[in-house]
């Protein structure tokens, strides 16, 4: 017999959860990146979550909740911006850092006393959790420090057999990865995302910091996170056609972000592969990390941008960009792995 949709989803959804309570590894959409879900009380799980990334046990992993009623049992003295911010931004692309509850295991913290959460916006992500009914651990979808997952064919090609499961949701609808809102003392964020430090300082009626190095382990803080194989390369936007020229010019696979003001002289550009922006920030932001991919794809050297302007959304995908185009020789990849940033 020939399932119907909805019956199709449950299974699929079903099967997630089980996967997820034997222990298993589960990737699922959320409406930022794809996650790599494990279950967050199952160490070993929890283990081979930092294991198939490649990514250090100190870096701590975001815990995903089905619902803001949750937010007491996973946190510990929660205080009252934290159920402001809850409420007006979840499920959303919002993650809270608060103190950890004692059932939220050390090595989903990276030995931290505190925790991160988040309830994603995504209805496979919702379901999931919902049917399993405790917390999952989830990193971005992808191998340290390549550029996050916003496809299920990006985790397919990125992990390939080592997930158990792959739920696929379609594209991202976000596309950059949660805003990181420090809580446990004055509000600071330590990673901008998908919801804007303007829109956060509006609900909260004070001013919220950027902590531009944070005291805690936050690989956004490891210069060459987010980064395609490509080398990037940022200049003025008036001068992204001039370098890419120059670089063909030298025989080098070039591949070209434009801005949307220079969309039209995308055809007479001699670059291997040419990308428009799109003129919406959302719009570039959902479709950053395919775009990226895309020049890894078409194996391009190097990959001449421009910044956005730093506001709204606009701030996530010039901090990408800025890690992406960040050192990444050897040596520093090493002394970053020392220092467990
Ligand atoms: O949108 C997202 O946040 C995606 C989706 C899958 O939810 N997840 C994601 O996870 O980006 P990941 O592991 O790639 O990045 C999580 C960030 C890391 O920078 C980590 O250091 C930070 O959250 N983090 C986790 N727990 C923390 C804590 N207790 N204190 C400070 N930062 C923390
Ligand atoms: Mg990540």
């Amino acid at each position: 017999m020939i399932s119907d949709q909805p019956e199709l989803a449950l299974d699929r959804i079903e099967c997630a959860a089980r996967t997820l309570g034997a222990g298993g590894l589960v990737a699922f959409p959320t409406e930022t990146v794809y996650g790599l879900g494990a279950d967050a009380e199952n160490v070993g799980a929890v283990e081979r979550v930092f294991a198939v990334k490649g990514r250090p046990t100190t870096h701590p992993l975001i815990v995903h909740l089905g619902g803001a009623h949750q937010l007491a049992e996973w946190a510990a003295d929660v205080p009252d911006t934290a159920h402001l911010i809850a409420e007006r931004f979840w499920p959303g692309p919002l993650t809270l850092v608060l103190r950890r509850a004692d059932r939220v295991p050390r090595a989903v913290t990276g030995g931290l006393d505190t925790v991160a959460l988040r309830v994603p916006n995504h209805p496979v992500a919702l379901e999931t959790l919902t049917a399993f009914g405790g917390g999952v651990a989830a990193p971005s979808a992808n191998r340290f420090g390549e550029v996050s997952p916003t496809t299920a064919r990006h985790v397919r090609e990125g992990l390939g057999a080592d997930v158990d499961y792959v739920l696929d949701g379609g594209p991202c609808s976000v596309g950059v990865e949660s805003t990181i809102v420090d809580l446990t003392g004055e509000p600071a964020i330590l990673r901008p995302g998908g919801v804007s430090r303007e829109d956060l300082e509006h609900v909260l009626g004070r001013a919220v910091s950027v902590r531009a190095k944070s005291a805690v382990r936050v690989p956004g803080q490891f210069p060459s996170h987010y980064a395609p194989r490509a080398r990037v390369l940022l200049v003025e936007p008036d001068r992204v056609l001039d370098n890419a020229e120059l670089l063909v010019g030298r025989g080098r696979r070039v591949g070209v972000l434009l801005p949307p003001e220079f969309a039209g002289d995308a055809a007479s550009c001699s670059a291997r592969h040419v990308i428009a922006v799109p003129d919406s920030a959302a719009q570039y932001a959902q479709r950053l990390y395919e775009f990226l991919h895309d020049f890894d794809r078409h194996e391009c050297e190097v990959i001449v941008a421009s910044l956005p302007s730093p506001e709204g959304i606009g701030s996530a995908i010039a901090d990408r960009l800025g890690r992406a185009a960040g050192p990444r020789d050897q040596a520093s990849r090493d002394s970053d792995r020392f220092n467990g940033r």
